[in-house]
């Protein structure tokens, strides 16, 4: 791929991004989470997080995609050439493709569980069936690493063959297929949750705010996945804002996506809890919502099998459209740095992300305790794992935002964003102070010994303060 491939239209970015941050975060994360988290108090740390840290965030890693017209890796590269910045920043770069690699290999596993359920419903298995019946039926599911491996497999080498067919040919035409069919799904599914389940319970439990019902864990849940739902931090973002129009609209474009972003979680939000509150079922019960209480209020309304099965696919589509944005930004790297073949890029980490997926799998079943995880960590292969980008994401935003904060040349970002100078001003406060001090106050806070608020609140000060002095210094002495 050359440095100039650029999507057909002006408006694709937004089809591609939107296709990358919709996903199983917002049909299966954001529920379980806003389930267990007693819901409403959630959901408010959440919105506020996505739009005074997320939105910023996202304009930023665009731009860097956009200004370098590059993967991210060797985008980063570039960018600490022409802006003359330490080259440490590069590692932005390296984090997001790690990142990429490790939430590809669990995402496709669970994904993989929707192919089973897909299954399940089309050929109405699960009609009429008993709370026990189903929940049995999903521990068999994750007791058999046999039939987990065979749908991992089936997904990636799905999402493999999209992202292979190249830019065009593959991702675009893709999306605009998928993802009109998405929304349409999604607006069925609600109006069967409205008909057929309890949604004022469902909006009262969702838009219901007490914000002392919400542990701190639960507010560093609703931070993690503001990151996680808008796929910050990853590489994805900056890997197809290098295929962006000049002419679109970062700062415009960034709110659209965040803004579908969050609608989709809620009308998911919506239908889902409807259905489960009029079935009389219980919120709180973690990832399983969408795989076992989700099907046993399928079963029990009519035409539960046909609905569920399409609800299921929804899932499928939304997941395949953003695991080709976990693939996009490694393999785009394959490419530019060892002018591979396309198809040959997206093989490698496809196939290396396939292997790391078993690690997975094995977690729910075979390794589900006793291995060196449990000994050194506490926790599985999986659980490991997902920790690890739960770590990584806000780090790769806080990153982001330093450097297109501060390091960058600030006349060459107003230039590129392309708004007038208050727009500017509102955006560089926010990536240069809000975001970085509420990513600092998060990490601080998630240190055991730190209790209360003041400590993580005032060294958060005192980090992005430094930070900032430092890199005043740098630009007064260059
Ligand atoms: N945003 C996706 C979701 O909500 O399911 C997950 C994701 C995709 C995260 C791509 C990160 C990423 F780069």
């Amino acid at each position: 791929m050359s440095g100039h491939n650029v999507w057909t239209h002006k408006g694709t970015f937004l089809l591609a991004a939107v296709g990358s941050a919709v996903g199983l975060g917002n049909l299966w994360r954001f529920p379980y989470l806003t389930g267990e988290n007693g819901g409403g108090a959630f959901i408010l740390v959440y919105a506020l997080t996505i739009f005074a840290v997320g939105i910023p965030i996202l304009i930023a890693e665009t731009m860097l995609g956009r200004t370098s017209r590059q993967s991210p890796i060797m985008g980063m590269r570039h960018l600490t050439k022409t802006h003359k910045t330490s080259r440490a920043w590069e590692s932005i770069g390296w984090l997001g493709a790690a990142s990429a690699f490790l939430i590809l290999s669990f995402y496709s596993v669970i994904a993989g569980w929707a192919l089973h359920y897909t299954w399940l419903m089309l050929t109405g298995s699960l009609v009429g069936a008993d709370a026990q019946t189903i929940s049995d039926g999903f521990n068999a599911l994750l007791a058999s690493p046999g039939l987990m491996t065979l749908y991992h497999t089936l997904f990636i080498a799905g999402s493999a063959l999209i992202v292979g067919m190249g830019i065009h040919k593959g991702i675009e035409s893709g999306l605009r297929i998928m993802m009109p069919a998405l929304f349409v799904i999604l607006i069925v599914v609600l109006i069967y949750g409205i008909i057929n389940g309890d949604v004022g319970a469902a909006a009262s439990f969702l838009f219901t705010f007490n914000l002392s019902d919400l542990s701190l864990e639960g507010w560093l849940q609703a931070m993690g996945q503001s990151f996680f739902t808008l796929s910050l931090g990853m590489g994805a973002i900056m890997a197809y804002g290098a295929y962006m129009s000049s002419e679109a609209s970062l700062t415009r474009t960034a709110i659209a996506v965040a803004f579908v972003d969050t609608a989709v979680a809620m009308v998911a939000g919506l239908a889902i809890f409807s259905l489960v509150f009029g079935a009389g079922l219980e919120t709180g019960q973690g990832p399983g919502l969408m795989f076992v209480t989700l099907p046993l209020a399928f079963a029990e309304m009519p035409f539960g099998a046909l609905v569920g099965g399409v609800f299921f696919i929804l899932v499928l589509g939304a997941a395949i459209s953003s695991s080709i944005s976990l693939i996009e930004p490694v393999a785009a790297f394959l490419v530019e740095r060892f002018d591979m073949t396309r198809p040959q890029a997206v093989m490698i980490m496809v196939v290396a992300a396939w292997a790391m997926g078993l690690l997975t799998v094995v977690s729910f079943n075979v390794w589900a305790e006793g291995t060196i995880f449990h000994s050194l960590f506490g926790r599985s292969a999986f659980e490991f794992i997902e920790l690890l980008t739960n770590i990584f994401m806000p780090l790769g935003g806080l990153m982001i935002a330093l450097f297109a904060g501060w390091a960058l040349t600030q006349s060459e970002v107003m230039k590129e964003l392309g708004t007038n100078a208050t727009w500017f001003k509102i955006w560089r406060f926010l990536v240069r102070f809000v975001g970085p001090a509420a990513v600092s106050f998060v990490f601080l806070r998630t240190i055991p010994q730190v209790e209360g608020y003041f400590i993580p609140a005032l060294g958060s000060l005192i980090i992005v303060g430094a930070f900032a002095a430092s890199q005043r210094l740098r630009h007064t002495k260059a």
